[in-house]
């Protein structure tokens, strides 16, 4: 096809690459709604686009999609349902930390491919302790590996045996014998233990546990066929689960910039607590607060920094080139972006600050570039369609309110007018901040003294499960892609052309003049 100056000419024109388009629009703020990216010519599939991105070194996701560290939004179950689709949860911190440690334990210690410490049982032991704890700490598996005082293995406590009706009985009354159960010596274990265990269930119909020993016979760990199966079955979807070198959910954490009695920063806690998130396994932690670009956050990267050199550091929230750049001085590998777009924020009304989303993520961006850092747009994401245009500028997005209705986030469902609802509550509404996370917003940890919540307590109508959530949104991105011909998402930021949309053309972008809608999200 012969080139043609005057046809590039007039798409140049028109759709123009993003320092031109916000360039020309430095004095307005723009978000996703006043904003279309143009088509261009394509030999991607949908099907075909990768999402992976590398937000830090040691810190790399199968899709870009991370859960907001919100009370009514990301606990354990949502991260696990977020890591098990190839993206990452940051566990809130309106909890004490004990708890949160728990939290981050639950994710990591999720389906391991190896179980490192198994649940063990003592010979002597009653058959109906064994149910009592079972019944005490809610386990989902009643097969059990039997052990000496020593560690070393006696036999295995099958889950047929456990039951009422044998309570009276000893452990060693109803084991399957040591000769019986089935090991592998750990030296046995190859770089890829899950492909080893996984030959063994092939090679062993009907036996669905291989114990891990060592040469004096003791104790060092069980797979579980199903777990296996899992893992096996993961490799082949498109986007596998999120998991760190041990085969291990990823799982995020936030904290703030906590103060002491004395208004300073409360620099022992802080350290502790991360140091006990870190010894849990934790990926990443977020330094998380309204106001980014601050002493107290500058000073909580750079201690976090010194302490932890290799653990990934999340911070924000800021809006600005000079914010991105102090925080990426202070330590921080990952800036979070966005300023009063949530669903759930007033920041804007109340405080009179923020910046609308697109153009903040645009200079930020160009910030991150020249620092070496990477951006994460937080806020004001309602549709796939947004998120395309956020990962234009942005490495991955936050979610919030997209995930609330979610049977996998905290809180309860509650019933209205025959409608399904779940609280969706912003962290600086006034029942969040009494819950604890004042420190997000600047104010003291005990809010008795009258400050203006940032943020409002609402509702939103339950949807489908996180996979289902996910599956809408992952669909929409590799579309959009497919029209921009992007393979990936670097090639996305590169190739995205911007035009303005008129309140015209806004309405023209959702349905109209029909009645009877059907979304099918
Ligand atoms: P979406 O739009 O996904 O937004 O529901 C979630 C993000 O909003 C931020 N956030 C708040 N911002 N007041 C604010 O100004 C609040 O009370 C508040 N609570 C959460 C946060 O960045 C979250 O990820």
């Amino acid at each position: 096809m012969a080139a043609c100056p005057e046809i590039d000419s007039l798409d140049s024109r028109f759709y123009q690459p993003a320092d031109e388009f916000f360039g020309s629009y430095s004095h307005v703020g723009l978000t996703y709604d006043d904003v279309t990216l143009a088509t261009l010519y394509s030999e991607v599939l949908p099907r075909d686009t990768q999402l992976e991105v590398a937000l830090a070194d040691g810190l790399r996701l199968n899709i870009p999609a991370i859960s907001s560290d919100m009370d009514t939004v990301t606990s354990s179950r949502m991260a696990i349902a977020i890591a098990l689709n190839g993206g990452l949860g940051l566990i809130h911190y309106n909890m004490l930390e004990r708890e949160q440690l728990s939290e981050v334990s639950r994710v990591k210690n999720h389906v391991h491919g190896l179980i490192q410490e198994p649940i063990k049982a003592g010979p002597d032991q009653l058959i109906g302790d064994v149910l009592a704890l079972i019944e005490k700490r809610r386990f989902a598996f009643s097969t059990f590996p039997v052990v000496d005082a020593e560690g070393r293995l006696i036999g295995l406590l099958p889950g047929h045996v456990v039951k009422q009706r044998y309570a009276k009985r000893k452990v060693v009354e109803a084991l399957t014998p040591r000769a019986q159960v089935h090991t592998i010596l750990k030296q046995e274990l190859t770089a890829d233990p899950i492909a080893r265990a996984d030959r063994f269930f092939t090679d062993h119909p009907g036996i669905h546990k291989l114990l891990v020993v060592d040469d004096q016979d003791r104790l060092h760990g069980l797979f579980t066929m199903s777990d296996v199966e899992r893992i096996t079955q993961e490799r082949n979807a498109q986007f596998k689960p999120a998991r760190d070198e041990h085969f291990r959910l990823l799982c995020g954490a936030a904290v703030s910039a906590t103060r002491n009695a004395f208004g300073e920063l409360d620099r022992e806690r802080i350290l502790a607590h991360v140091g006990a998130l870190v010894d849990r396994g934790l990926d990443v932690v977020a330094v998380s607060t309204a106001h980014g670009h601050s002493r107290g956050v500058g000073d909580t990267v750079r201690m976090l920094r010194e302490a932890f050199p290799r653990l990934p550091i999340i911070a924000g929230n800021v809006t600005s080139a000079a914010g991105v750049a102090f925080l990426a001085d202070s330590g921080a590998n990952v800036v979070k972006v966005g300023q009063g777009p949530g669903s759930i924020c007033t920041t804007r009304i109340v405080a009179g600050v923020g910046i609308p989303q697109l153009t903040a993520l645009y200079v930020a961006s160009r910030a991150a570039r020249a620092k070496g850092v990477t951006i994460i747009a937080d806020g004001g994401i309602t549709k796939s369609g947004d998120i395309v245009k956020a990962l234009t500028l942005a490495q991955a997005v936050i979610c919030g309110g997209l995930f609330a209705g979610c049977p996998e986030a905290p809180g309860e469902i509650l019933e209205i007018s025959g409608k399904l609802y779940k609280q969706y509550r912003g962290m600086g509404s006034m029942a969040a901040m009494k819950a604890g996370s004042a420190a997000r917003y600047g104010h003291a940890s005990e809010p008795t003294r009258k400050v203006a919540p940032e943020g409002v307590e609402a509702l939103k109508e339950v949807s489908g499960s996180v996979d289902s959530v996910l599956a809408q949104l992952i669909g929409g991105i590799q579309s959009g892609m497919g029209y921009i011909g992007a393979a990936n998402l670097a090639q996305l930021r590169e190739k995205a052309r911007y035009i303005r949309v008129s309140p015209a053309g806004q309405r023209e972008a959702s349905p109209h003049d029909v009645v009877g809608l059907k979304t099918g999200v």
